[in-house]
């Protein structure tokens, strides 16, 4: 798949591992952006510390890259309390669940990511843990067995989905707190790289960073991991310093756009243009043609696509705007164009 080759790709990559540990902010006043969410959070926080109580359960939803694992780690850190990682498909059977459950300390956080791939005999395990904080089991075998109830430990479940439509109902009702995650905007992604750049030891100034940012779709991973590229460019052509020039050449090079768009984000544009007059086009029907799984496209592309106002969709497919005939250089004939 191409996307695991793909520099501006928003999926976790070895290459993010060094940087990402410690770029990750720690606590939420590090956290850059995400004010609805922020604010939310730290309300639900103080008051669950002022009752001494374990936080409600909090579901996280948004693309990959914009730190839902991040907050689950600053969540545990601000009330005080241990977390436990673990992710849906990680989660093989119900007695695997069980053992994590049972082994929760009062108040610990569990964070499980990919949630919307949790099997289902798995999942049913959540419903009385989530709800009672109770283990229901089974004992025995045949006409002799019986149910058998354990209490666990109050505890705070975090789930982190790519994919809230994924959900059953009896799982996604059972969280208290649900919270969107958006792309972020140029601004903030500036100050995501100022940040970063401070830790790593970079000198870059502020339009460096701005160039940086305008190129990173809207995804704090992105944004990282350009900067690397950048520094490295920078340390081999000049003295290391990024700025506006350094920037920019050092991210032409890897053929990113003005826009952060890929070769990939062109070719998605360029079959709805080119070979379907802009569409309305269904998204099998894009997945086949550039050769993409259509999670893919839904997931990474089509967010930034969607926020940047390059397409639309509607009931019957996905169009291109004027601004994609634009930016692609192809001339937008008002009339035979008339979405
Ligand atoms: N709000 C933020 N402020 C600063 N850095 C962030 C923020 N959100 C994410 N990051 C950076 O982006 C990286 C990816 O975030 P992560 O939490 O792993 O995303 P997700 O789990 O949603 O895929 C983190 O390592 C962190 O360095
Ligand atoms: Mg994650």
């Amino acid at each position: 798949m191409e996307e695991n080759g793909r520099i501006v790709g928003s999926n976790f990559r070895q290459e993010d591992m060094e940087h990402e540990n410690h770029l990750r902010p720690r606590w939420m006043d590090e956290y850059i952006g995400q004010d609805s969410a922020k604010e939310k959070l730290k309300i639900f926080i103080e008051a669950a510390k002022m009752r001494k109580e374990a936080l409600d359960h909090v579901l996280l939803h948004g693309p990959p890259g914009l730190g839902k694992t991040t907050l689950a780690h600053i969540i545990a850190n601000e009330m005080g309390v241990d977390i436990r990682v673990t992710s849906g498909p990680a989660i093989e059977k119900p007695s695997d669940l069980a053992s994590i459950l049972t082994n929760l300390k009062k108040d610990d956080v569990l964070f499980i990511d990919e949630i919307h791939r949790m099997n289902r005999s798995v999942e049913e395990i959540l419903y009385p843990a989530m709800e009672d904080y109770a283990l229901d089991i089974i004992v025995g075998k045949g006409p002799g067995a019986r149910s058998l109830r354990i209490d666990l430990e109050h505890f705070t479940l975090i789930g982190a989905t790519t994919r809230s439509g994924q959900l059953t109902s009896p799982l996604r009702d059972r969280f208290g707190v649900l919270l969107n995650l958006q792309l972020y905007d140029v601004k903030d992604l500036t100050r995501i790289i100022t940040r970063s750049s401070q830790i790593l030891g970079m000198d870059i100034d502020r339009e460096g960073a701005q160039e940086i940012a305008r190129r990173s779709r809207g995804t704090p991973r992105i944004a990282n991991r350009l900067l690397k590229r950048v520094r490295d460019y920078a340390m081999v052509v000049g003295e290391g310093f990024i700025d506006h020039d350094t920037a920019q050449y050092g991210l032409d090079l890897l053929e990113i756009d003005p826009l952060g768009l890929d070769h990939l984000d062109r070719r998605i544009l360029n079959t709805l243009i080119s070979h379907y007059g802009g569409g309305p086009v269904g998204i099998d029907t894009i997945s086949a043609s550039v050769g993409e799984e259509r999670i893919t496209i839904e997931d990474m592309y089509e967010p930034y696509l969607l926020q940047i106002g390059f397409i639309g969709r509607t009931a019957r497919g996905r169009v291109a705007t004027r601004r994609a005939y634009e930016h692609l250089g192809i001339n937008y004939d008002e009339n035979f164009n008339n979405r």
